[in-house]
């Protein structure tokens, strides 16, 4: 399958702290990646170096064969990439709703040209009010549409960020811990969406989680992380055999 994402020695220090220190590997269009390791292995940093937050301080980052390592957010954004944070960002003063519809491209009445003529963006509104219920639906959020942001729970805030982030037409979803602080159903429910989503919509997804009974049901490889550097890169099956796995989990 057509390459993607393929990131080259990758480096993000802070200060003395190696936070990604080399990292190599590609992802594949319509593969679904979980990237794993114990607190702070630099799984965070990682994406945020990928989607434009962090400038690298060596290597390279491309995807679909162009060179976007230190782009801005907003440019890598714009190319496909989207994000979601482990700590889900939303607008708290906006609903769930419109938070939801923040994401969508070349809206008109974003116009200020266009913005007093309702008859030339109403249409493109309204589509886009339904693309986003029916999202809200399928997230199990339609009853909780026009709540404040903040009166969510955490899963529902997880959920609304996943929405938000489907919104954009990516081609990449770079998720930190979408399951998070959400109860194990409804988790599951969330990779069964994220698995359809790749079979209908062709997306591909790198999700960090560290649940691994729920992950390892979903993704058919998986990159393991430990100090900054990859340790292990490959079918779940073989996680728990790895030698380098079990001591980065299990060691001091
Ligand atoms: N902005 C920052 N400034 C300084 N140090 C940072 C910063 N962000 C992360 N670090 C450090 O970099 C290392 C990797 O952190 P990171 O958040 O990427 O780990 P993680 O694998 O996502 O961990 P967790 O599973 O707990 O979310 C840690 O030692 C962390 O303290
Ligand atoms: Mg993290």
């Amino acid at each position: 399958m057509a390459e993607l994402l393929r990131v080259e020695g990758l480096a993000k220090y802070f200060g003395g702290i190696r936070a990604v220190d080399g990292v190599s590997f590609k992802v594949s269009e319509h593969e679904i990646v979980g990237l794993i390791g114990p607190n702070g292995s630099g799984k965070t940093t990682l994406i945020n170096t990928i989607s434009g937050i962090y400038k690298p301080n060596k290597g390279k980052v491309y995807f679909q064969g162009e060179d976007i390592t230190g782009l801005d957010p907003w440019e890598i954004y714009h190319k496909g990439i989207v994000r979601s944070f482990q700590v889900p960002r939303l607008f708290h003063k906006m609903l769930v709703i419109e938070n939801t519809m923040v994401p969508f491209r070349h809206q008109k009445g974003e116009n200020p040209w266009i913005a007093p003529f309702h008859h030339l963006w109403r249409d493109q509104e309204t589509e886009n009010a339904k693309k986003a219920l029916s999202t809200l639906k399928e997230f199990q959020l339609f009853r909780v549409r026009n709540n404040w942001a903040t009166e969510l729970s955490g899963g529902q805030m997880k959920l609304t960020e996943i929405s938000r982030s489907l919104m954009s037409e990516p081609k990449l979803l770079l998720l930190d811990e979408p399951i998070a602080g959400v109860a194990p159903k409804l988790a599951r429910e969330i990779f069964s969406h994220i698995v359809r989503l790749r079979d209908e919509y062709g997306l591909t997804f790198l999700i960090i989680e560290h649940r691994l009974d729920i992950l390892f049901d979903y993704v058919e490889r998986v990159m393991v992380m430990n100090y900054g550097e990859l340790i292990y890169d490959g079918d779940p099956e073989g996680v728990y055999k790895d030698p380098r796995v079990i001591d980065a989990y299990l060691g001091e």
